[in-house]
This record gives C-alpha cells, sequence and structure tokens, in this order.
C-alpha cells in the first residue's frame, strides 16, 4: 500500500517510529487517511536496515535510522511509536521535545517512573499523549461498558478475564525482546486499561502469580502464564489470565474473553468467536476468523480502505491530532480517547504483579 495521491497540506503531518509488525499497520492506517487527504505520512524511523529499505519500498515516505534526525528534517505534528516496550519512554520524550503529539503502543511504558515522566513531559508542552488501547474501540467492549455504565449489573463484584496468545507470539515474532516482557505486559494491560475504564474504578491492589515452564524450555526466559487478582475499588475482584503459551495449532493466534458478575446481572463476552469458521485440508488446523480487528473493504473511488477497532485507534490519534489543529484544546478532548494517565495505570497493575509474583503471591498495592 502506497500514497497514490497528492498530500493535503491542511492535514495533520505524521510520522512512525518502529516499523515492525505492528508499526505497519501504524504505516498502512496514515497511509489511507492520506489517500482520503486526511492526514499527511511524512516519514518513518527504524533501526534495521532491511526494514528502512522494505518501507521505503512499500510506503513511498523516507524512513529514517535516527529519530532525532527525522524529527528535525520532518517536523511532524503527530508521532506514533511502535517500537519494542522498553523505548517507548525516549522515543515519546524526543517527540514532545520537538513539539509533536503522540501515540503510544501498549504498554505506555515498562515502569511507571517511566510514564509519569512521559506524562509530565506531554503536560508541560501542552501536547497529546494518547495510548494504544485498540480494545476499546471494540464495539463488544463499547456495548460491555455501556451496560455496566447503565447499571445493568449493578454493583461489579467479580469477574475473569482471559486472553491468551499461541506460543508463535512470543518465540517467533520477537525473540529478540520476548523475554523483558511477558503475557501480563503484552496482553494483560488492554485488559486491566479496559475494565478500569468500563467500571470507572481505579485499582487499588494485585496478587499475582505465574508459571515458567515451557517458553523457558524452549529458551525464552519468561512466564507461560500470568494470574493478576485486581482488586479495584469498591471492592470488585477481577482475575486476570493471560497467557503465552497455547499450542501452535490452536484456531487463532488469540483467545480471548470476559465474565463480569454483578449485584444485578452478569455480562459475558466471547471476543474470539465472532461467527465464523474455516477447516480445510490446505490448512494445519482449523482457523477461527478474527473479525472486527482490521479488515479490508471495499473504498471509495476502487480502493480498499481497512475498518475494524485495531484501525479506529490508530485513525482516532490523527483525528485528535486534526482536531487540535483546527483549534480543539486538549481538555476538550480529555475524557475520549485513553490517554497517558490510563496508560500510567495499566503499567502499575503490571508492575505491581510483577513485584507480587517475586513475593510468591503476596497482596501489592497498586
Ligand atoms: N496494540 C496491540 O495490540 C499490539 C500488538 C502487537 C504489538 N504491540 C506493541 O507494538 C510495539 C511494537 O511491537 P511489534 O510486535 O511491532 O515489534 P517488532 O519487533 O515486530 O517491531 C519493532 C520494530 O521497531 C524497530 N526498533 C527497535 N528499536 C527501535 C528504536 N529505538 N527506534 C526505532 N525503531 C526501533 C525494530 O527494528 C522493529 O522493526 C510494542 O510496544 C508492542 O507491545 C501492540
Amino acid at each position: 500500500m502506497a500514497l497514490d495521491r497528492p498530500s493535503n497540506p491542511e492535514a495533520p503531518r505524521l510520522a512512525v517510529v518502529g516499523c515492525g509488525r505492528f508499526g505497519t499497520h501504524h504505516l498502512e492506517i496514515f497511509t489511507e487517511l492520506a489517500n482520503a487527504g486526511r492526514a499527511q505520512l511524512l516519514a518513518a524511523v527504524d533501526l534495521d536496515a532491511k526494514r528502512r529499505k522494505e518501507v521505503e519500498r512499500e510506503f513511498k515516505v523516507r524512513v529514517y535510522a535516527d529519530l532525532e534526525e527525522m524529527l528535525r528534517c520532518e517536523t511532524p505534528e503527530g508521532v506514533s511509536i511502535a517500537t519494542p516496550d522498553p523505548f517507548h519512554r525516549a522515543a515519546a520524550l524526543a517527540a514532545i521535545k520537538h513539539g509533536a503529539h503522540v501515540l503510544v503502543e501498549k504498554p505506555l511504558a515498562t515502569t511507571g517512573k517511566d510514564g509519569r515522566a512521559m506524562i509530565a513531559a506531554a503536560k508541560k508542552a501542552g501536547r497529546l499523549l494518547q495510548v494504544d488501547f485498540h480494545k476499546r474501540y471494540d464495539p463488544v467492549h463499547l456495548q460491555l461498558r455501556d451496560e455496566i455504565r447503565a447499571g445493568k449489573l449493578g454493583e461489579v463484584l467479580y469477574g475473569y478475564v482471559h486472553v491468551e496468545n499461541r506460543i508463535t507470539v512470543p518465540r517467533d515474532w520477537f525473540p529478540a525482546w520476548a523475554a523483558k516482557s511477558s503475557s501480563s505486559w503484552f496482553l494483560g494491560v488492554h485488559f486491566y486499561d479496559l475494565i478500569r475504564w468500563a467500571l470507572e474504578r481505579d485499582p487499588v491492589s494485585v496478587r499475582a502469580t505465574r508459571q515458567m515452564k515451557k517458553l523457558k524450555s524452549a529458551g525464552v526466559a519468561t512466564p507461560d502464564a500470568v494470574q493478576a487478582h485486581v482488586t479495584f475499588q469498591g471492592g470488585a475482584e477481577i482475575t486476570f489470565q493471560s497467557a503465552w503459551c497455547l499450542p501452535e495449532n490452536f484456531e487463532s493466534i488469540v483467545n480471548q474473553g470476559i465474565r463480569l458478575v454483578g449485584t444485578e446481572g452478569l455480562s459475558e463476552v466471547d471476543t474470539e468467536y465472532r461467527g465464523a469458521r474455516l477447516a480445510s485440508g490446505s490448512e494445519p488446523h482449523q482457523r477461527t476468523m478474527r473479525f472486527g480487528f482490521m479488515q479490508r473493504v471495499p473504498g471509495p473511488g476502487g480502493r480498499e480502505r481497512t475498518v475494524g477497532y485495531g484501525a479506529e485507534a490508530i485513525a482516532h490519534f490523527a483525528e485528535n491530532v486534526a482536531a487540535i489543529k483546527n483549534g480543539a484544546a486538549l481538555k476538550d478532548l480529555s475524557g475520549h480517547y485513553p490517554d497517558g494517565e490510563a496508560g500510567l495505570w495499566a503499567t502499575r497493575i503490571a508492575e505491581a504483579a510483577d513485584k507480587s509474583c517475586a513475593k510468591g503471591g503476596a497482596a501489592v498495592k497498586v
């Protein structure tokens, strides 16, 4: 997919940092917006020379090796960051220093300290700090939030979340940094944020345990699974089961669902099985279709466009930058996007879960 229209000079000027598996989605969405006159995709940054060449060829933008050079030369108004987790802080601080608004892939940061530094820098500079928590844009989750806020469940008492990847994700997709992450940091944070957002309650404490068997024996020193029992304000007890150890022949790359029980009702959400399966002699296993995340559909003028909650979350950043460019104040947008504070809460839960695991499951304050 490449830019196939002259840029609209009024549209927000965007750049992407980190052009791997997920940064490519950012490039795709911004390219589509650019082709529709709703953004300009100026440039990208990646440390890997081979990837730089590939992205330049595919997206027809200059890809820099050096972030500072890109920021100096291109002066983007919005920068999206999809580097491995430990680099989010440095990239965000550099982009903010150069006056850009920032979208950061989840998790916002790998420590509460880093997250606070990012929030402080954005606040001081008056810049947007948005986190790509795309689960919030899934219509099924929006429905769940609305049910809770309408009081359909009464007071939420307890619940379970499961989110699991095939072992392929940590072992084969990013073996270079999987050991610095975990299922809790990679998958859990999405749902730590989602449940806090839906309940409108902050977390108070975490008790967590983990298992380290299968991945460790495969040479990746990271937990197979993490169970984080989070107590929220008001007493709701939610268990988040995140795992990276589903077998390779599981029917989808991810498996996820939620069950919440309250004083007046319960709600169950299965975001895995969305109504279609395929079993074919030419495929190694039956496949469940993950509709709704990112899907190509016919678009205007014979060009396809991408729809789905994963696409919406990224496009929302470009829309926010455009709104600010057109005179909106940050406070006008507040509460309408996953902000740095939300990112920080999810990071603090993941951090507390790690501490609790290290203390044999003892309760740790968030
Ligand atoms: N929103 C989601 O559901 C979702 C899904 C997958 C990954 N992610 C997040 O996206 C981020 C990237 O994950 P990924 O799977 O694309 O990883 P990846 O390893 O596929 O890609 C990372 C890319 O960043 C480049 N890079 C590394 N350090 C860099 C730096 N300092 N500056 C510029 N480029 C750098 C690498 O060369 C690579 O091309 C992570 O934070 C991850 O947690 C989010």
